[in-house]
């Protein structure tokens, strides 16, 4: 089987988790902090805040920016429901908005296009870098200059804008390091900002509550990375380099060979990104489960892309609220029910990527 996504993992990893085996110190030593400061160096923050996973992160982003019962947060509608989780979980309402045709994130161009009321009255907006392009979150900011922007950057580590890091923008930015991201710690995730205050909540929300050992200042949950996960990320992220150019070979490879069958993301000018997912959309009335089983039936694994929130049970008084202002989605229903994601990881070889090729122009004919 030709698998969807594989990290890249060595000797180095193993060396670096039995290393702190050794120390005995499990949680929140050295290695945490060696690697929240080399992500906050990476992405140009001046504060990193480690936590167990990228939905985690989001949490106590959110926490933090005090959101909660009734605030309105905007979200994209094409995503891993994490950010629009993280909002009911704080029993705030995520306000979903359909995505850019050609980028599949929000855009400046599909916020215009909303009914005016959506976006009134919001207390946060949740930008995504969907599958590791970047979003324009600069315009984005500009279009709603009093509402703070939370970047979901779960997949976009080693994008670039072509002005900054991804990780670099929004009021926090929050990561993960899932298997599937380009940097894995196995679980994990990490918040970053430039505000020292918010830091520091950060820091308590993620251990107990407390400001200082033994005290504390406010009620929350455990959200620490463990050492050995951080001392993982740490030999992660010196591949992350080599790792993207990989992933944008491999890329351009895809792009150049299904030009014209298939519709691709496209990113803004100049923006580079990191290729964690590769989605193609297939040509409007393709069945995608039936694709999806022509590609396994050649040992190909392929996926679903993502999912249209809108039509999920759990937000179905969204989904109301959505319709009654008058939006549609017609972007994220067709992506969340014609997208594949393709197997792209660095590992993949020439030959691998040709049989994929191969398989999709099949399914495309
Ligand atoms: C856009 C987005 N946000 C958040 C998450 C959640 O990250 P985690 O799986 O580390 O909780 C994911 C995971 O796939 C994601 O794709």
């Amino acid at each position: 089987m030709i698998p969807l996504s594989r990290p890249v993992l060595g000797t180095e990893e193993a060396t670096a988790i039995a290393s702190v085996l050794e120390t005995g110190r499990l949680v929140q030593g050295a290695r945490v902090a060696e690697f929240e400061a080399l992500i906050a160096e990476r992405t140009g923050r001046r504060h990193a805040i480690a936590v167990c996973n990228g939905t985690a992160a989001l949490r106590v982003a959110l926490e933090a920016l005090l959101i909660g019962p009734g605030d309105r947060v905007l979200v994209p509608d094409l995503t891993w429901p994490s950010p629009a989780h993280a909002v009911l979980d704080l029993h705030a309402t995520p306000v979903l908005v359909d995505v850019d045709r050609h980028e599949w994130n929000i855009s400046p161009s599909s916020l215009r296009s909303l009914p005016p009321p959506t976006l009134r009255g919001l207390r946060a907006a949740i930008v995504i870098d969907q599958f590791g392009l970047p979003a324009r979150v600069r315009e984005l900011q500009e279009l709603l200059p009093d509402v703070p922007i939370l970047v979901d950057a779960a997949c976009s580590l080693g994008s670039h804008t072509g002005q900054e890091p991804c990780g670099g923008l929004g009021v926090i930015a929050c990561l993960s390091f899932h298997p599937r991201k380009v940097v894995t710690t196995g679980e994990g995730g990490m918040c970053l900002t430039d505000d020292p205050e918010l830091a520091e909540c950060l820091r308590e929300l993620r251990n107990h509550g407390q400001s200082s050992p033994g005290t504390f200042g406010r009620a929350s949950g455990n959200y620490r990375l463990s050492d050995i996960a951080a001392a993982m990320g740490v030999v992660q992220l010196s591949r992350l380099s080599g790792m993207v150019e990989a992933r944008t070979e491999l890329a351009a490879r895809y792009t150049s060979a299904l030009e014209g069958l298939v519709q691709m993301q496209r990113p803004a000018a100049g923006a580079r990104p990191n290729y964690q997912t590769f989605g193609v959309l297939l040509p409007e009335g393709r069945d995608r489960e039936q694709a999806l089983q022509a590609l396994r039936a050649l040992d190909i694994e392929a996926g679903k892309l993502s999912y249209a929130l809108h039509t999920l049970p759990q937000f179905v008084s969204e989904a109301h609220e959505a319709r009654e202002l008058g939006q549609s989605f017609p972007n994220s229903i067709a992506l969340a029910e014609r997208g594949i994601a393709l197997p792209l990881w660095p590992g993949l070889s020439t030959e691998d990527q040709s049989k994929v090729i191969d398989a999709v122009r099949a399914v495309v004919a």
